[in-house]
């Protein structure tokens, strides 16, 4: 959605004749019926605002006989041990607070069942451990983490209440990814269908 974000790609694409970046609603991708030979989306079906359309919009461009494929992670931000009970209790809190704009955290799960609404066949699923750290985060990791947090930090203020009380969640959870006896994952679904 970041014009900027997207110029940069046109960059780096440069060299290939038959690659161009645009910017677009996921609902309604500016391409004909029956376009491309493979569809791709990652980390895109947990944003807010509806995902079926927006398979079924993936499903329209794609030729017949061509694929889709589907990326998105389940359980991120959430699945952790052994729990810190203050730290889960917190995660809830924001993540029902971000229900409300539709994000969605378990979004993985739904790929199967979003390919078959859009009428999609072959419908093949895996599943790949993601975001997995046992014991202490490495420091790039570390960074990584860091600025999810900072760019969430609206969000997280909106649902905890004060700039204050996110800085301490922030802090705590980065804490926690520092501490050598913990565990944390989530699972990276990699959803591949044909159109038919
Ligand atoms: C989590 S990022 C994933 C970015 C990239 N696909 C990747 O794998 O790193 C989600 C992306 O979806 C874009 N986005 C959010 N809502 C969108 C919408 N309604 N239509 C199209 N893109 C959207 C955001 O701008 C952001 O770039």
């Amino acid at each position: 959605m970041s014009p900027a974000r997207v110029r940069g790609a046109e960059d780096r694409l440069r060299d290939l004749p038959n690659a161009r970046a645009c910017v677009a609603m996921r609902c309604r991708l500016p391409f004909e019926a029956d376009s491309f030979d493979l569809v791709f989306s990652r980390f895109l079906m947990g944003v807010p605002s509806r995902k079926a359309p927006c398979v079924q919009e993936m499903a329209r461009v794609c030729k017949r006989g061509g694929k889709l494929l589907l990326q998105d992670l389940d359980g991120q931000l959430v699945w952790h041990y052994p729990e810190d009970a203050d730290l889960q209790n917190t995660t809830e809190r924001i993540l029902s607070r971000l229900a409300g704009t539709g994000f969605d955290p378990f979004v993985g799960r739904k790929l199967f069942s979003l390919c078959l609404g859009a009428r999609l066949t072959n419908v093949n699923v895996q599943l790949d451990p993601y975001h997995l750290y046992a014991g202490c985060i490495s420091e790039k990791e570390f960074s990584q983490w860091q600025s999810k947090l900072d760019i969430a930090l609206p969000q997280l203020v909106a649902a905890l209440g004060s700039e204050e009380a996110a800085q301490e969640y922030s802090e705590r959870f980065l804490q926690y990814l520092r501490r050598p006896e913990t565990l944390t994952y989530s699972c990276l679904f990699t959803v591949t269908a044909s159109k038919p």
